[in-house]
């Protein structure tokens, strides 16, 4: 065996063993999260998920380090930026992580569908380490990559997308986020004929959705949060499709703060798939707290509790739809459908 043949098989390894491992960890967080939907109380439902993907992680065979997590160390004292989670032992592998254990905050804390708990891991410098802040986005599928341009028109784009579809504009479905920020976005979509499905919370999943026929979205549009757009990157690399983005600052003092930190944006320049996601080796995983477009809701039924998650690891080409029931081991009984 030569030597680029050893490494692939090893990568493969690490892809298929992290992505089985991965889903557990997201699974936990969803079910942790799960029994909180509608509490209309948004910081109990992170911090659920939160503490139940550290744990999850915590029993992982690797020297992981969170590199998009629930904020700086000083700000959030679980899953923060920079720090070590797994076994950490010499020989384990080491990779990096970008976490969002609970995406859709308020979609849980009023029992609205879509919200997930996810995170993607590569090999050190496979992520980007994204800021939390906000990025301009343009989110296509597979048929429309390096057709769009984040600087064009949206009009444009718009044609470009129904053309890589064999469709009319008036036949896509554009995903915004309904903020007051994206008002003339909003109508520049309108003036072409395209469907908008206005979302209130929760632009990564839909993004996702660009990238699987069926699922009835053809883009994602606008301003949203420049961690989910590293997520999306991660899952879009092991799908196809394309995101483009451009960093906008909410305000001077998150630019200067990310500036004290090494990292000096440049608002102009666009960020590409490949730059938000470079790894060669990444997985992604999510698991549906309550039901979207993509992934089911976690049903408790006393004897268990039923979790429907995807896996994607982008080198081994994997892609997993998991249906899973937890028993409850202290009320044996029968399971449900
Ligand atoms: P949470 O962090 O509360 O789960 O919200 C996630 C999200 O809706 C993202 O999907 C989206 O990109 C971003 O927030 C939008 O931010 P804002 O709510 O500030 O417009």
């Amino acid at each position: 065996m030569n030597n680029s043949m050893a490494t692939h098989t090893q990568v493969n390894v690490m892809e298929r063993t992290l992505s089985r491992e991965m889903l557990g960890v997201v699974e936990s967080g969803a079910l942790a999260a799960g029994r909180l939907m509608g509490r209309g109380d948004k910081n109990a439902a992170d911090q659920a998920a939160v503490t139940a993907m550290r744990s999850a992680l915590g029993q992982i065979p690797v020297r992981g380090t969170i590199v998009i997590g629930e904020g700086e160390r000083d700000e959030a004292p679980m899953l923060y930026i920079g720090e070590e989670v797994g076994i950490q032992e010499l020989d384990m592998p080491e990779i990096e992580i970008a976490v969002d254990p609970l995406e859709g905050t308020n979609l849980v804390a009023y029992g609205l569908p879509g919200a997930v708990a996810t995170l993607a891991l590569s090999t050190k410098g496979g992520l980007f380490h994204a800021p939390d802040t906000y990025m301009d986005k343009l989110v296509v599928g597979p048929a429309a990559k390096g057709r769009v341009d984040i600087h064009a028109p949206v009009g444009d784009n718009l044609s470009a997308i129904a053309l890589s579809l064999s469709r009319s504009v008036e036949d896509l479905t554009v995903v915004i986020l309904e903020r007051p920020r994206h008002q003339e976005l909003i109508q520049e979509v309108r003036q072409t004929g395209a469907r908008i499905q206005l979302i209130t919370d929760g632009d990564l999943m839909p993004a996702i959705c660009t990238a699987i026929q069926g699922t009835g979205i053809h883009a994602v549009m606008g301003v949203g949060g420049a961690p989910e757009a590293v997520l999306t990157a991660a899952a879009i690399r092991c799908l196809g499709g394309e995101i483009q983005t451009r960093i906008r600052w909410r305000h001077d003092e998150e630019k200067a703060r990310a500036s004290d930190m090494g990292i000096d944006l440049d608002e102009d320049k666009v960020y590409y798939t490949e730059d938000l996601a470079p790894g060669e080796e990444i997985v992604f995983a999510a698991s549906g707290i309550t039901t979207g477009d993509l992934l089911q809701g976690v049903r408790y039924f006393g004897t268990g509790s039923r979790t429907h998650s995807v896996v994607m690891a982008r080198q081994s080409g994997l892609l997993r739809f998991v249906d899973t029931v937890h028993m409850n081991k202290n009320r044996p009984g029968p399971i449900q459908l």
